[in-house]
């Protein structure tokens, strides 16, 4: 469903990021319902620097995201190697979607929540809670299955299983 603008014309607009390397159902179900809160949801592959070789390119993450979000009218797919509170300004966003799968994943993302707020001080971040049965995924869970071939579909969206089967065995292959 096509979410109006506010009456005031203006359009809110928040951003989901992350390394998305590749997308997995957990990331899907935070897409989903924070597409409802927005008028528009931009899902940005940025760079982690904590994480290394990644399986597929930023622009591969987000061409495979672009196919499931392929129905979601109001959600855009894009990559940025820019700092996530610049990019943030350059798209007029004030609201930064992380999901949280356990406390565990809490202390980095409010020690991130609070840097880029420092650095845009427009911008929060809101949390949502990961659904029960998607605690446990994550793409590094999702890379480890496919490097033993692994059934994925409990993992990531159909559309792309085959891509990261793909994709791993090309890198075992070579
Ligand atoms: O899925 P991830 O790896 O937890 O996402 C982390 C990500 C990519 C959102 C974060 O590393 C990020 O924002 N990178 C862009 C560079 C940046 O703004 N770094 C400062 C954040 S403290």
């Amino acid at each position: 469903m096509r979410r109006a603008t506010r009456g005031c014309g203006c359009v809110k607009t928040a951003i989901y990021p992350g390394s998305f390397d590749p997308i997995t159902l957990g990331h899907l179900n935070i897409i989903k319902r924070a597409a409802v809160c927005f008028d528009k949801l931009i899902v940005c592959v940025l760079i982690n620097s904590d994480k290394h070789g990644g399986l597929f390119t930023p622009e591969e993450r987000a061409d495979l995201i672009r196919r499931v979000v392929a129905k979601l009218p109001n959600v855009e797919v894009d990559c940025s190697a820019t700092l996530l509170a610049e990019y943030a300004r350059q798209k007029k966003a004030c609201t930064l979607v992380k999901g949280l799968r356990a406390v565990s994943d809490y202390e980095n993302e409010l020690q991130m929540a609070l840097i880029n707020r420092k650095l845009n001080p427009r911008l929060e971040t809101m949390f949502l809670p990961s659904s029960a049965k998607y605690t446990y995924v994550s793409s590094s869970v999702v890379k480890e299955m496919a490097r033993y071939g692994a059934d994925l579909s409990d993992f990531v969206p159909r559309e792309i299983i085959d891509d990261v089967n793909a994709k791993m065995k090309s890198r075992r292959d070579g």
